[in-house]
């Protein structure tokens, strides 16, 4: 609480509401008791004003371009951190220890393989579905081979459930490739690492040996980092708001899943690298800058935007200089998508149209060019974002959960229905 008061002025009438002071970040007004004093609602289709819940997890100044989990800028992490230790310090609030460390990786390696039976599940999806479909499926499925983790009550089942769900996505994802590609599931192979395991199981056939590049599992490590979390974003409201009637964890994460698939969400990395692909050469660039330009286009910029960046994402800065060295280091010289991206961005930042908009690249703008050169097909790109982001869904399920005070979301609406009528027989209208 701070010193701050609001006070809100309704016909003759005043109410004085609490203002909440945070760590860091702009205070909160405390609107809790308004509609119960003054008999009103407030108005906010997006949540573009309204914080929906207390959280020490991740901090985002859209302003600055800052992101931070736990406290620690995203930059720091990227360059010195790994996914799994990031996924300690989200989940358990602070950077572990050596022997914490092996402990927690001990744990999640043994957890990575799925029931055998889930292997049957697969065989119900149609051959050709998208990874995210038979991913939002199975991972819902989650709940009905793992009844030793549903009761949301118990501290140490809360803890499992964590454990199984960021030990068994990367699995499940590689199986939903592996199935779309008609090619046989790969086991875990606990002697990788996180993101070589994924590696592994992804693109290692029975037929041949299939050795992790170094290169590519820091990168696919560090786009693991990048994605972890990302404070109250659709689908981590999702999975908060699924979480909060009191569904078992595996049913919210899928819930989660399918609100991350969207185009202007998770679903963006698929959708701006097959943009960058149509725009083909630079010389086509201007003639798309007109269409997302273009209100009456419906176009827009895929990997350009956000709710909360109103500067660079800095998630893009790394990713970008990700792909730079990945595919340098790959030896993949002059990748026309990857020219048309930087041209474009290049072209986008001089306009004015995107300038005043405060339009800048995202997070997804660079990601796909990185997995593409790693070998995957764009509808691998959001099963990975989603892989990522199961840690950061876990950690803000399990922050709500421990609530002492946690309630039902329920939002209100302003009802622009008709009003109340009777009932006309059929065969009077
Ligand atoms: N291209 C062209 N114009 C845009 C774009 C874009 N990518 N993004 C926003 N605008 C314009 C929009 O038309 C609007 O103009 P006006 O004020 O004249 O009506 C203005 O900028 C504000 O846009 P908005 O839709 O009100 O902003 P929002 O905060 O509701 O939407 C967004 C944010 C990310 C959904 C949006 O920027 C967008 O659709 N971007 C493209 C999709 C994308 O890259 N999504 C990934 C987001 S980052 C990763 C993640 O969240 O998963």
């Amino acid at each position: 609480m701070t010193n701050r008061k609001a006070t809100l002025r309704l016909d003759d009438k005043e109410y004085d509401l609490p203002v909440l002071r945070p760590t860091i970040g702009p205070d909160v007004v405390d609107i809790r008791k308004l509609y119960g004093e003054a008999d009103v609602f407030t108005f906010d289709p997006g949540f573009t004003s309204t914080a929906a819940c207390e959280s020490a997890i991740t901090y985002i100044d859209g302003d600055k371009g800052e992101l931070l989990y736990r406290g620690y800028p995203i930059e720091q992490l990227a360059e010195k951190s790994t996914h799994l230790e990031v996924c300690y310090l989200l989940l358990y609030g602070n950077l572990p220890t050596a022997d914490q460390l092996a402990d927690f990786t001990a744990r999640v390696t043994r957890h990575t393989m799925v029931h055998e039976q889930m292997h049957y599940f697969f065989r119900g999806f149609r051959r050709d579905s998208h990874p995210m479909a038979t991913m939002v499926g199975v991972v819902g499925a989650m709940s009905s081979f793992y009844h030793d983790s549903l009761d949301i009550n118990d501290p140490w089942q809360r803890e499992v459930a964590a454990i199984r769900m960021v030990a068994k996505l990367p699995t499940i994802a590689a199986m939903a490739y592996k199935y779309s590609m008609g090619q046989p599931f790969v086991y875990p192979k606990n002697s990788l690492s996180y993101a070589g395991n994924f590696l592994n199981m992804c693109f290692a056939v029975p037929a041949e040996e299939y050795v992790v590049s170094p290169i590519l599992e820091k990168a696919m490590d560090r786009i693991m980092m990048l994605h972890a979390d990302h404070e109250q974003n659709a689908s981590t409201s999702t999975v908060r708001l699924a979480g909060s009637s009191g569904a078992n964890p595996f049913a919210c994460i899928a819930a989660g899943i399918a609100c991350l698939w969207g185009p202007a969400h998770g679903g963006a990395n698929q959708a701006c690298l097959e943009m960058l692909k149509q725009i083909g050469t630079v010389d086509r660039i201007p003639e798309y800058i007109a269409k997302a330009k273009d209100k009456n286009s419906g176009f827009r910029l895929m990997g350009f935007g956000h709710r909360v960046y109103k500067n660079f994402d800095p998630r893009a800065k790394v990713m970008k200089e990700s792909a730079d060295e990945v595919l340098d280091l790959l030896g993949i010289h002059n990748n026309p998508t990857l020219q048309v991206a930087k041209e474009l961005e290049r072209i986008a930042l001089e306009d004015e149209y995107f300038i005043s908009k405060k339009l800048y690249p995202n997070v997804d703008f660079y990601s796909g060019i990185i997995l593409e050169a790693m070998g995957f097909p764009t509808s691998m790109f959001t099963p990975i974002f989603a892989i990522s982001r199961t840690v950061g869904w876990i950690s803000q399920w399990k922050e709500m959960i421990a609530e002492k005070n946690q309630k039902i979301g329920r939002p209100r609406q302003l009802y622009i229905g008709p009003d109340r009528r009777d009932y006309v027989d059929l065969r009077n209208r």
